[in-house]
């Protein structure tokens, strides 16, 4: 799924050396609840935005048990840990804040308890309780609701609690997830979970289990429980979106359906996803996009590879030239259509010339944002099992580079072909780098920054005309403050 977004950790950079770095960044909570049962719980988030997601329903999970929320690992009781095993370096990462967290067990909190949650939780159960005791809690992603029994237990004997059972039907749908690490703008809505796919390189069926839809009426339900509390968007996640679908009533609901009853829901509500694959791109779902404005004209869709033969290797189940008809689909029905993607350099055999088919087809598609990885071997993956690892790190890293340095270029170029229109943007509210400049996103998913004016607000609808940009934000001025509602109707 889209990284911190493996997936700023949410967003797509195109300027950082191994995208991954910005993309492993840990999340952490910004507020203090309180602590009705005495004990507080920081959680740390590591990987995708499925993990953040999944950090607010374990918060809310805990907080209904009556346990506090801590913003600092320093005045905590318990410290969880929600991880991500999808490269090594995401792995190594977690282990070093592990051992970390139990040296100060050790030296001077001999009652702090350390858990680890998600998909590490998942592959390395074993290890980490036995031959590292580096924790007292193991949970993985589909344990959550056992938390407080495992959290209970581990205090009561001293000895470590495990819950890691994969199910094939828990979807949290009724669980109300605690907002943290939110602007109270955008908010993330999970409708499914786990992924079917098994693509060569990937952990994530293993540590997410198989995929199951979360109900429809409960998705709407939060959607407008989110509106009512003045959000202004959702992405709406999975593992792989395109392929959500219950059954309603003796009928089908699609994902081009469900994303059509959430757009009824309000006009001032703009709705994005993640992650899509190709195979399950409908004509439906783009359909959608051009029939419902308050869908954001933006799509990431992973391609992973340029090249045919190393795509069947990934088993990813379409060729270069479907790929690229499909992009050519999606922009003769939805104008304006931006993309991103997730890139891999590096794969087990890669050739000078398949290397070459990424950099091609990266020029031919001209993505606005991408997600760039060196291939990063994961234990029991097909790829690990069938194929050698056999890309020297070096070259690797010399790939990696030249898929970044397009990037930036293009990105540029995307960038550049704004400059000059008007935009409408969501204010989420001051810059990163000033406090007297605004920043907002387009429906492009194209970051604006501009100078700070009186009276608007983040969650605010503003016009800006884009004046200049770099390869990874648009510079803007404001214009005025507008609706989603108004806006689509000028258009704009
Ligand atoms: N090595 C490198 N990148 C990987 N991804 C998934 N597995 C690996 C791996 N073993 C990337 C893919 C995926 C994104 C979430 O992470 O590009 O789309
Ligand atoms: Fe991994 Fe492929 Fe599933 Fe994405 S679609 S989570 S890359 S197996």
């Amino acid at each position: 799924m889209q990284p911190i977004t493996d997936l700023d950790v949410l967003q797509p950079t195109s300027s950082a050396p191994d995208v991954a770095e910005g993309i492993d960044a840990p999340k952490t909570l910004p507020a203090t609840v309180d602590a009705p049962n005495g004990k507080r719980v920081f959680i740390e988030t590591y990987g995708c935005q499925m993990n953040v997601s999944d950090s607010e329903l374990v918060a809310s999970i805990l907080a209904q048990d009556g346990y506090g929320l801590s913003a600092t690992e320093d005045d905590a009781d318990v410290i969880l840990i929600n991880t991500c095993a999808i490269r090594e370096k995401a792995e190594d990462r977690v282990r070093g804040r592990l051992a970390r967290f139990r040296g100060r067990k050790v030296k001077s909190q001999p009652d702090l308890t350390i858990g680890v949650l998600g998909c590490m939780a998942e592959r390395l159960r074993k290890k980490l309780l036995e031959e590292e005791a580096l924790v007292d809690v193991v949970v993985g992603p589909d344990a959550y609701r056992d938390l407080p029994r495992l959290l209970a237990e581990t205090e009561e004997t001293g000895q470590a609690a495990v819950n890691v059972h994969l199910s094939r039907e828990e979807t949290y749908a009724d669980i109300a997830p605690v907002r943290y690490d939110t602007n109270g703008v955008s908010a993330f809505v999970s409708i499914m979970r786990g992924c079917d796919n098994m693509c060569a390189f990937c952990v994530v069926p293993f540590t997410r289990g198989r995929e199951r839809s979360r109900p429809v009426t409960s998705i709407l339900a939060e959607c407008a429980q989110l509106v009512d509390a003045g959000y202004k968007e959702v992405t709406v996640l999975g593992q792989n979106v395109n392929s959500y679908r219950v059954e309603e009533n003796g009928s089908v609901v699609s994902f081009a359906e469900l994303l059509y009853r959430i757009s009824l829901l309000s006009p001032e509500l703009r709705i994005r996803y993640s992650t899509s694959h190709p195979k399950d791109c409908s004509e439906e779902l783009l359909h959608v996009h051009l029939e419902r404005p308050t869908i954001c004209n933006f799509i990431h869709l992973p391609v992973q590879h340029g090249n045919t033969e190393v795509l069947r290797r990934m088993r990813r189940t379409y060729s270069r030239e479907q790929y690229l008809d499909l992009i050519g689909r999606a922009r003769s029905i939805v104008p304006d259509l931006a993309l991103s993607t997730d890139i891999i350099a590096g794969f087990c055999h890669e050739t000078e010339e398949e290397h070459a088919d990424t950099l091609s087809l990266m020029e031919a598609v001209g993505y606005d944002h991408a997600f760039m990885f060196m291939y990063s071997e994961r234990p029991n993956t097909f790829a690990a099992r069938k194929f050698e690892d056999d890309i020297p790190e070096e070259l690797k890293q010399h790939r990696l580079a030249e898929i970044i340095e397009i990037q930036n270029r293009v990105s540029r170029e995307r960038n550049e072909r704004r400059v000059g229109i008007r935009e409408v943007i969501l204010v989420e509210g001051p810059s990163r780098r000033s406090d007297e400049q605004l920043c907002g996103r387009t429906d492009s998913n194209h970051m604006v920054v501009f100078d700070r004016v009186d009276g608007l607000e983040k969650g605010d609808y503003a016009e800006v005309d884009i004046m200049s940009c770099t390869s990874a934000t648009l510079l803007g001025e404001f214009v005025r403050k507008t609706t989603l509602e108004e806006a689509v109707a000028v258009g704009a």
